[in-house]
């Protein structure tokens, strides 16, 4: 079945809300689109556990601050709809900048606190009321369903999941594991701002992660030592720029010292015009 394309709102209501009325479920992909492998392991999973799987394309303005990359960002309506019809996706959400912020203004925004301070918080003060805004509205607009988010963005799951509790959202959020190139770089749409040589060293995100991850697992308790450790790391390559490496508790995203519990290790790298981010779960039993 070829990909029903909606550029509406009502229009996408109406075909949402007719499936919802002879009990079927309902799972959805929000994404910025320049599709790849992580984002169609997310529709995989919606169409293994629900009945019709809607995705939208929408690059959001509201979650780019001034001096990033909105107007570059990378774009593929062609090939994305090609991704989202081998996966079976039924519904393809394209609403142009109009039909979401009719008149160009944004009056009424969401702000999540405390999981959004911290970490890409700090790094981007806006980004995280854009991207909680964005996602409250669509949600409204596609309604009560499973909504498909990846672990690639780790802090983004929290914002999103406090939202939905926060809000009281008939949404249920489900976190997918990150997919990686085969050299363990995260696949992001931003990826394809690497230069060849960029992309020959942007591995070193996860290497450092994965480094700092066996320092837990071997005994080191101290936060700043695993920082340093990965920050050090990804400093020795000299395309990479560290923009944080971090090791917080995996539920609030403070720093614990000792470290104990769930815990997770994230990190923020720029190579020339592109800003890459990754992470990785790592545990100290208490
Ligand atoms: P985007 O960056 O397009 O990502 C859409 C979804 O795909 C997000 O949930 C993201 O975590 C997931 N994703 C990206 N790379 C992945 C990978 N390598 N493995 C698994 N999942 C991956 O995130 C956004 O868009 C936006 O902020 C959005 C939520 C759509 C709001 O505008």
């Amino acid at each position: 079945m070829p990909v029903t394309i909606v550029t509406t709102i009502p229009e996408l209501r109406r075909q949402l809300d007719g499936a919802r009325a002879v009990g079927q479920r309902v799972g959805f992909v929000p994404t910025m689109g320049y599709l790849h492998a992580g984002h169609a392991s997310l529709m995989a999973a919606a169409r293994a556990d629900t009945d019709v799987v809607v995705t939208s394309i929408f690059v959001n303005p509201l979650q780019f601050g001034p001096a990033e990359d909105l107007a570059a960002y990378p774009r593929d309506l062609e090939g994305d709809t090609a991704l989202v019809e081998a996966e079976g996706v039924d519904l393809l959400f394209v609403p142009s900048g109009a039909e979401m912020y009719p008149d160009r203004a944004v009056r009424t925004t969401v702000t999540v606190g405390d999981v959004s301070a911290p970490l890409e918080g700090l790094a981007r003060p806006t980004h995280f009321a854009g991207v909680a805004t964005v996602v409250a509205k669509l949600f409204a607009i596609v309604g009560p369903c499973r909504a498909y988010l990846g672990e690639k963005d780790f802090q983004q799951v929290a914002v999103v999941r406090q939202m939905v509790r926060d809000l009281s959202i008939p949404v249920e959020v489900v976190a997918c594991p990150t997919l990686r190139e085969p050299d363990g770089l995260a696949m992001s749409s931003r990826n394809a701002y690497l230069t060849d040589a960029e992309r020959a060293a942007a591995p070193v995100v996860h290497a450092a992660l994965q480094v700092g991850r066996m320092a837990i697992d071997a005994g080191e308790r101290d936060p700043a030592e695993v920082r340093t450790l990965m920050a050090e790391l990804i400093a020795a390559e000299p395309l990479a720029e560290v923009d944080y490496a971090e090791v917080v508790d995996a539920a609030t995203l403070q720093v614990v010292a000792p470290l104990v519990g769930e815990l997770r290790l994230l990190a923020a790298v720029r190579f020339g015009q592109a800003r890459l981010i990754d992470n990785l779960g790592a545990n100290v039993p208490s």
